[in-house]
């Protein structure tokens, strides 16, 4: 059985990752320190899979942890999940976004190397494309022009990894480009819940529907979009969860290469089908006000889905409905 060493996997995208891996027949570690997430998770994926993790607590810039992982398992892959992730706060803290999301992959991958484990899947953001040329948007459009250091550092890493790939190409990476992932998992047993008051939409109005917070804004409505809101293309964190184990089973097939995948749908959204969808599919009323635009937001954002498709044979396959019941549902199960 390969043993995959997943960092960062107590996390949202981390723990479905986990429990797609394991129902796939892989055997996991997981390293993660915590700092955005809690043990409690992984206890949860426990019961969804009924299979053992083995957890290393640390974090990644310590290569202590790092060597002592390599040297007590057999380790086949990385996945690197280990990141902040908050906008907002990366525009504050740029020494620590750039510390935790650059400086830690750097060790990790010399790491690797040492231990001659050379293939990875690092878990990158739609948001590299910055304000995009054109949509549905292709893995060969133009990055860069990111608008915070969150962005700027799934670019740089990105950037390290092309350049580790030139240097040596027994190198086997695939970067994931992830577009809005939400949801959970059915089970209503792990999700996504965000410290303090959501910056994103779902979590957002899973707040609102909850009655934690009075009521959405929706940030502009003069986009040039069909109803003015911003558009997005929303991906069920189980189906993105899956397209982990798809590239995973491309670079154990292929032996080596450099490969960029877009994860998403392919279909947009706007804010404004997000609330009707989400007071349909679980019959709730979402208390909504227009506000400014929000710095920094583009009008819309897509995936042109075909590259995952036709070289991983990976296909989005939950819907909007769907992804807004398992929302509600682990919001209530979490309360
Ligand atoms: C944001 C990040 C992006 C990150 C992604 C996933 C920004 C500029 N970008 O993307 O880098 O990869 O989250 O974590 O923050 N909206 C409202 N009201 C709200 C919240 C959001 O109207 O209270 C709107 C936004 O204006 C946008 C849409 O909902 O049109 C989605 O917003 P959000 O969930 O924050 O995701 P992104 O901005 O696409």
């Amino acid at each position: 059985m390969q043993k995959i060493l997943v960092t960062g996997g107590a996390g949202y995208i981390g723990t479905h990752t986990c429990v797609e891996l394991q129902n796939a027949g892989y055997d996991i570690v997981v390293l993660d320190n915590f700092s955005n997430s809690k043990p409690d998770a992984l206890e949860n994926v426990k019961k969804i899979t009924g299979k053992e993790i083995k957890l290393y607590e640390g974090n990644m810039i310590d290569r202590n942890i790092l060597e002592k992982i390599f040297t007590e398992n057999e380790i086949s892959a990385v996945i690197d999940f280990a990141a902040y992730k908050a906008v907002g706060e990366s525009v504050q803290k740029p020494v620590e976004y750039y510390t935790n999301n650059v400086s830690t992959v750097l060790v990790l991958l010399d790491e690797m190397k040492k231990h001659n484990v050379k293939t990875l899947v690092f878990s990158s953001s739609a948001t590299v494309y910055g304000d995009p040329e054109f949509v549905p948007i292709t893995e060969d459009s133009k990055v860069g022009g990111t608008t915070n250091p969150y962005g700027t550092s799934k670019l740089m890493v990105e950037n390290i990894l092309q350049d580790l790939y030139k240097s040596d190409n027994e190198w086997n990476i695939a970067i994931l480009r992830y577009f809005n992932p939400i949801g959970a998992h059915e089970s209503g047993l792990i999700g996504e819940s965000p410290n303090g008051i959501p910056a994103n939409l779902m979590p957002y109005i899973q707040k609102v529907a909850a009655g934690k917070l009075e009521q959405l804004s929706v940030f502009g409505d003069d986009y040039d979009t069909k109803d003015g809101t911003g558009v997005r293309d929303y991906i069920h964190v189980v189906d993105l969860a899956k397209g982990h184990v798809k590239a995973l089973e491309k670079l154990n097939k292929d032996g080596k290469g450099m490969h960029i995948y877009n994860l998403g749908t392919g279909t947009g959204y706007s804010v404004l089908d997000m609330v009707k969808a989400f007071e349909k599919a679980n019959n709730i009323t979402i208390p909504y006000k227009i506000a400014p635009r929000r710095p920094g937001d583009i009008a819309q954002c897509y995936a042109d889905p075909k590259k995952a498709k036709e070289e991983l044979g990976f296909v989005a396959t939950k819907t909007l409905e769907d992804m807004c019941k398992d929302a509600w549902n682990f919001e209530k199960n979490n309360k």
